[in-house]
Parts: structure tokens; C-alpha cells; sequence
């Protein structure tokens, strides 16, 4: 097993499930190979058991770390892991990972590695799958922000931006502004005027309703140009490190609006700490579907949910398109702005 991309609530509640019924029900040796595919690369690993994984199912973050290594972008590297594992004498691999890992997992598998996957990321963007577990805790842990934050923008009459995690989708952005009472929601899918922000502010101030909650995903955009800061920053995926846009915005409403504005970015916030229940039991269904599809030598399939029920589907498809917000929810959302 290997947990790669950024931590995320539930990964260790995925693989003590994984290791559980392996161990128990199939007679299996597990191996948890030490942060992503570095520990691939790099012959990292050693032998976990349900005793390694006891006391982890409430515990955030990844017990055998993580990275964001792409073999594909080393020299050697994809050779440097077929070679760990046949050394190592390893059949089976379940990768546990967002869009990034699963599609290092997806070109292995068409060269003849033997894996499975399990989608993980609190932005819950993979389209293969109806959630990933980690979004639930994420939203929570904005909604228990905002709750907060409702309470300060009250009292001294402010407007309060809240950045959250999301860089192409904004799931998170509009559960969080859903179940938060946001004013106004920004998500990377529909490019934003900032004077029709402010209008919409500035509406609700007129009608003596003051406080405003504007929820903002990181990846959000302005109609032309961008507000994002961005440091220049990528990553082995060749991701751009993003984060302040929530301060350009509060900056601009601001200005335009006179409003006493505020920036509040929630950041790793969000992916630390406890899991929700419902992650719990997500993750757990995940991890005893992955061991079950590496009996069943489904190898290249990535396990998801469907319809309530947990199933298997190529890892290609898993990996190819990104899920984006559905306009219908959206529309919910939009129904409570200004
Ligand atoms: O993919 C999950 C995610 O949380 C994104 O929403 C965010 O942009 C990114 O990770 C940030 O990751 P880090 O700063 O840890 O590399």
C-alpha cells in the first residue's frame, strides 16, 4: 500500500480495512511503502499488520506519509519501482491517491503492474466516483469556520472572505456555502465579475443586512485576468502552489464597497485532523473493496461509489476527467446571494 498526493482524513481508516481483511480474511503480508511513490523509488517500505494500524481510524493525515514524487518525471524512476517491488517480491500494489497518484497507478497498470486504486482528495473532483472520502471532513471543518466567522462580521459589521481548498472544482466552496449561509460563492468553474460581487454586497448592506460571508476556492477567477496570487511554485505534478485570492478579493471589496473587509484563509486546516463518521465508513468501505478487487485480480480498477453502492471502474476512467460542480447545485447555492 502507498497513500500519495496531499494527507487527507480517512487515509489511515482505508488502509487499516485494507489490512484488516487482508491479513485476517485472505492470509495476506502487507507492505506499507513509506511517502507515495518516493518510497517506491527509493525502497522505502516494511511490513504492517493490524497492530501498525491500531488506534488509527480516528486519526487524520497518513500514517505512511506522503508525497507528491512522480516517478514518470525522474529519471529512472518507473524502473526504480517495477524493480522495488519484484525485489521485494510484491504482487499486489493499492495506491491510494488523488487525479495525480491513480494516473501514475493507471500508466503502471498498462505496463503490467498489478494495481488497484482508491480515490482520495478532499476536493472531491474525481469523476468516477461520486465522493472521495475527506470532502465530508473538509466541508465540515469550513462550515464550523464560517458558523464562526458569521458571528465577528455581525458584530463589527464587516465582510468576511473565506478561501478554501479547491483549485479546479469548487465542491468544497459550495457545500461549505450551502450549509455555512454564504452571501456569495466564487468556484473556479464560473469565472467572476468583481463589481457584480460588490453589487450584491452592497445591496444586502443597503437593506440593513450588514454582514456578509463570501466564499471563495482558491482556484476561483475574475471574468478576465486573474486576482490569483500565485508564488510561481510547481510541484513534481506541475501544479502551481495557489493561495491568495481571498486576500486580493477582500482587498477589491474593499475598495470598491468602503466595507471594513477580512481574509480568512482555512488552508491545511481543512485536510487535518479527525474524520468525520461519514469518512470513517466511506474510507473503510473503500479499503475492504480494494483488498477484495486485488482477490479477484482486478487489476487497473480503481474502486468508487455509485448509486450508494461501491463498484469498479478502470483507472483510466477514474483519472481522465475532472468532476466539476453541478450547476444545479450551484443554483441552490445562488438562490441565498446578497
Ligand atoms: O488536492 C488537494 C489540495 O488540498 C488542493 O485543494 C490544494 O490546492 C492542494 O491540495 C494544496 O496542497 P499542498 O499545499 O499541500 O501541496
Amino acid at each position: 500500500m502507498l497513500t500519495g498526493g496531499g494527507d487527507c482524513p480517512g487515509l489511515n481508516a482505508v488502509m487499516r480495512a485494507v489490512v484488516r481483511k487482508g491479513e485476517r480474511v485472505y492470509g495476506d503480508q502487507l507492505v506499507g511503502i513509506r511517502d507515495g511513490w518516493r518510497g517506491a523509488i527509493e525502497d522505502n517500505l516494511g511490513p504492517v499488520s493490524v497492530e501498525s494500524f491500531r488506534g488509527t481510524l480516528p486519526r487524520g493525515g497518513t500514517i505512511l506519509g506522503s508525497s507528491r514524487t512522480n516517478p514518470y518525471k525522474q529519471e529512472g524512476g518507473v524502473d526504480a519501482v517495477k524493480h522495488t517491488l519484484s525485489e521485494r517480491g510484491i504482487d499486489a500494489l493499492v495506491a491510494i491517491g488523488g487525479e495525480d497518484t491513480l494516473g501514475v497507478a493507471s500508466k503502471l497498470a498498462a505496463e503490467g503492474v498489478q494495481v488497484v486504486g482508491v480515490p482520495k482528495t478532499i476536493d472531491n473532483d474525481l469523476s468516477a466516483t461520486e465522493l472521495t472520502f475527506g470532502f465530508d471532513t473538509a466541508v465540515q471543518v469550513c462550515v464550523d469556520a464560517i458558523d464562526r466567522l458569521h458571528t465577528t462580521a455581525e458584530s463589527h459589521d464587516r465582510v468576511m472572505v473565506v478561501e478554501v481548498m479547491g483549485r479546479h472544482a469548487g465542491h468544497i466552496a459550495t457545500w461549505a456555502a450551502i450549509a455555512g449561509g454564504a452571501t456569495m460563492l466564487l468556484i473556479p468553474e464560473i469565472p467572476f465579475d468583481i463589481d457584480e460581487v460588490c453589487s450584491v454586497i452592497q445591496r444586502r448592506h443597503e437593506r440593513g443586512r450588514w454582514a456578509s460571508i463570501v466564499v471563495v476556492a482558491e482556484g476561483a477567477k475574475p471574468a478576465e485576468g486573474t486576482l490569483a496570487l500565485v508564488s510561481g511554485e510547481v510541484d513534481a505534478f506541475g501544479h502551481v502552489r495557489l493561495g491568495g485570492i481571498g486576500d486580493a478579493l477582500a482587498k477589491a471589496i474593499e475598495e470598491r464597497t468602503g466595507y471594513e473587509t477580512r481574509a480568512i484563509v482555512l488552508g491545511h486546516v481543512q485536510r487535518g485532523g479527525t474524520p468525520t463518521a461519514f469518512d470513517r465508513v466511506l474510507a473503510t468501505r473503500f479499503g475492504i473493496a480494494a483488498i477484495d478487487a486485488v482477490h479477484d485480480n482486478a487489476w487497473g480498477t480503481m474502486v468508487a461509489l455509485r448509486a450508494g453502492d461501491i463498484v469498479r471502474v478502470p483507472l483510466d476512467e477514474a483519472t481522465g476527467e475532472l468532476k466539476l460542480v453541478d450547476p444545479n447545485v450551484y443554483e441552490v447555492a445562488s438562490v441565498f446571494f446578497g
